[in-house]
């Protein structure tokens, strides 16, 4: 260890070179890091070109997920906290799993799991609040080497429906009811409602939360706190090769339906664990705390299998930032003694609205670093996170990465000199790459489409029951190379600025949402005819959802269907996909082939109405006067 911190930039820079220069050699002596069963001989195994394409890692080892995350640590762990559980109502008392006790739940669950008849391979749908039982939910599948598919609480019945019938899944966990700033989720109402749409689903596995009174269809629905009386506290940790599937998260993409990227198990954990350790240098026992949401995959690899593979307590927070106070997250701080917070852009932007009075009012001396994910941070809010809640202290640690990516690939870490609003340098074995639209390689200071020129252990593996849809989706376009989707600029220290999704994603308080979802929702309302979706700025979700809206010949545009559409988008997707504004057209801006022009629609929803461009391709140029004169504002 030299100076502050365990890795010194020069160190970094050495080590990143060295992966590049000899993975096999870097690689397997990360994959140590690991608990294995059969430890592997081979490293990465992979090629992204079209007529050999196959992206493997350490394929003849075998290992078990959960084992690593728990069992391995029983010897010199055992009593310390695993998992530190912070409720949405501060009145209410905190919980704490010890590593013996989080590995004793895990057990039962897992053996409540197999009484259900699941086991290796199965799709197991979890549908759950921010409560422990979440965490070891995960853990439980991955020790039978059930394939967990997590669906986020937010969403709404139809979304969780398509997600399970898409995974083939015969089983969903769930809860009662979840609490969020004050509220009440509905989860088991909206499981019973995705039941009536999706019948393939034969059994739901309900973990008491609230307490609340609810239905339970004979024959379907079992109580958890019931199927676990009695069941053995040990369970046998199955044997995975390295390459089975650990997961399933479905993303958007830029067509209608999300797809369900695949992870691995022994390449994604090393990539989760790793990054982990090294990007927030973590130090165990101390109190990490990453204020995700388990139905991300930020959630998967940062607050349950990273921290959980280096021994970490882990924090993880039932409620939102901003309740009951604006100074809920920094009394949690101080509360739990925190040192590492992991959070996004948006909730700072919402906090930094409130002043720094909320910040002020509390301590927050334990903390020493701090992290940001999910969007570009805006150089204000990384000074306020920085200077403000940070003190000067805490280097911010701006992590770029993707669902698909497993972990971290562009990130500082700390003792880097930083520049505000850029995620600085590749993380080890991330060789990225800017390309023109030609696909031609830019060097030097440039601007162009960020690509990953070479597979990283974290690497998705696939789109679940798709065969060639992860070729087509990331290595169609530029072939040879993994394309993010994203836009990214170097500078000429060789810093990666990342300037937002370059296709039609758009990225709302830090969570992905496919335009074509959106539009796919609203135009399954009766009165409309037509819909095109794009961002727009905000100043705290970072971009919102515009919607233009053609109404079916005969329907009255007003203030009232508008805010039915919203509520139909609520109710088609989760609130996270509501749009911001709905604006009603008569007509779209189209090409003669009838290709409606984003382009347009998207300088139009920015304000941005002066320099629209080439209009002259445009089958009816007219339509852009209108759309202009009744922008809503
Ligand atoms: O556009 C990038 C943005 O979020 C996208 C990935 O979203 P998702 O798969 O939901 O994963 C979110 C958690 C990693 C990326 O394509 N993004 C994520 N982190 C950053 C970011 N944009 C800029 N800076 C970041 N640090």
């Amino acid at each position: 260890m030299s100076g502050q911190w365990t890795i010194d930039p020069a160190e970094r820079a050495a080590l990143h070179a060295r992966s590049l220069a000899d993975p096999d050699g870097f690689w397997l002596e990360q994959a140590r890091r690991l608990d294995w069963i059969t430890p592997p001989r081979t490293a990465g195994d992979w090629s992204f070109a079209e007529e050999d394409f196959h992206v493997r890692w350490f394929a003849d080892g075998t290992l078990n997920v959960a084992a690593n995350c728990l069992d391995r640590h029983l010897a010199t762990r055992a009593d310390q906290t695993a998992i530190l559980w912070e409720p949405d109502d501060p009145a209410h008392a905190p919980r704490r799993l010890s590593y013996a006790e989080l590995h004793a739940e895990t057990c039962r669950f897992a053996n409540v799991l197999k009484g259900l008849g699941a086991g290796k391979g199965d799709r197991i749908t979890i549908y759950m609040p921010m409560i422990p039982e979440a965490a070891v939910a995960l853990l439980a599948c991955a020790r039978i080497g059930a394939i967990h598919s997590v669906v986020f609480g937010g969403f709404s019945a139809d979304a969780l429906a398509g997600r399970m019938a898409d995974c083939g899944s015969t089983l969903l966990i769930t809860a009662d009811e979840g609490r969020r700033g004050g509220k009440r989720v509905p989860l088991k109402t909206c499981a019973d409602e995705a039941a009536q749409i999706y019948d393939g689903l034969k059994t739901i596995l309900v973990v008491r939360a609230t307490g609340a009174e609810v239905p339970m269809q004979p024959g379907r629905d079992v109580w958890y706190d019931e199927a676990v009386a009695g069941v053995a506290a040990e369970c046998p940790a199955e044997p995975m090769a390295a390459e089975d599937p650990l997961f399933i998260l479905y993303t958007s993409g830029s067509t209608g339906k999300p797809k369900g990227v695949l992870h691995s198990s022994a390449g994604y954990l090393l990539w989760a664990a790793l990054t982990h350790q090294v990007v927030f240098d973590h130090r165990p026992p101390e109190t990490y705390w990453c204020a995700a949401d388990i139905g991300w995959v930020t959630g998967h690899s940062y607050i349950v299998y990273g921290p959980l593979a280096n021994g970490a307590t882990t924090l993880m927070f039932e409620g939102v930032p901003n309740w009951p106070t604006p100074s809920r997250i920094w009394e949690v701080v101080d509360r739990h003694q925190v040192s590492i917070l992991y959070t996004a852009p948006t909730a700072l932007r919402a906090l930094m609205k409130e002043g720094d009075g909320p910040v002020r009012a509390t301590s927050r001396a334990s903390l020493r670093l701090l992290g940001s994910v999910g969007e570009p941070i805006n150089p204000e809010a990384w000074r306020w996170y920085h200077d403000v809640v940070g003190e000067g202290r805490c280097p911010i640690l701006d992590t770029w990465w993707q669902t698909e990516t497993g972990g971290h690939m562009i990130t500082p870490l700390p003792g880097m000199p930083l520049k505000p609003g850029s995620a600085t340098l590749p993380f080890f074995g991330v060789e990225p790459r800017l390309l023109d639209g030609e696909g031609r390689t830019l060097t030097g200071e440039a601007e162009g489409n960020l690509v990953i020129a070479r597979s990283w252990p974290g690497q998705m593996r696939g789109v679940w029951g798709d065969e060639t849809r992860f070729f087509e989706t990331y290595f169609r376009t530029f072939p040879g190379v993994y394309t993010t989707g994203d836009g990214a600029r170097r500078d000429a220290d060789g810093y990666y600025w990342i300037t937002g999704r370059v296709d039609d994603v758009i990225n709302v308080s830090g969570h992905r949402m496919g335009t074509a979802e959106v539009e796919s929702a609203l135009v399954l309302h009766e009165s409309v005819a037509e819909a095109a979706v794009v961002g727009f700025p905000h100043d705290v979700k970072g971009q919102g959802i515009y919607a233009y809206v053609t109404l079916n010949a005969g329907v009255e545009a007003s203030d009232a269907l508008r805010r039915g559409l919203r509520d139909w988008v609520r109710h088609e997707i989760g609130p996270i996909a509501t749009p911001d504004a709905i604006q009603f057209a008569p007509g779209l801006p189209k090409t003669r082939s009838g290709k409606i022009m984003r382009r347009i629609l998207r300088k139009i929803a920015e304000g941005e109405t002066g320099g629209l461009g080439d209009v002259s391709t445009l089958a009816d140029p007219a339509v852009v006067e209108d759309l202009v004169a009744n922008r809503v504002g």
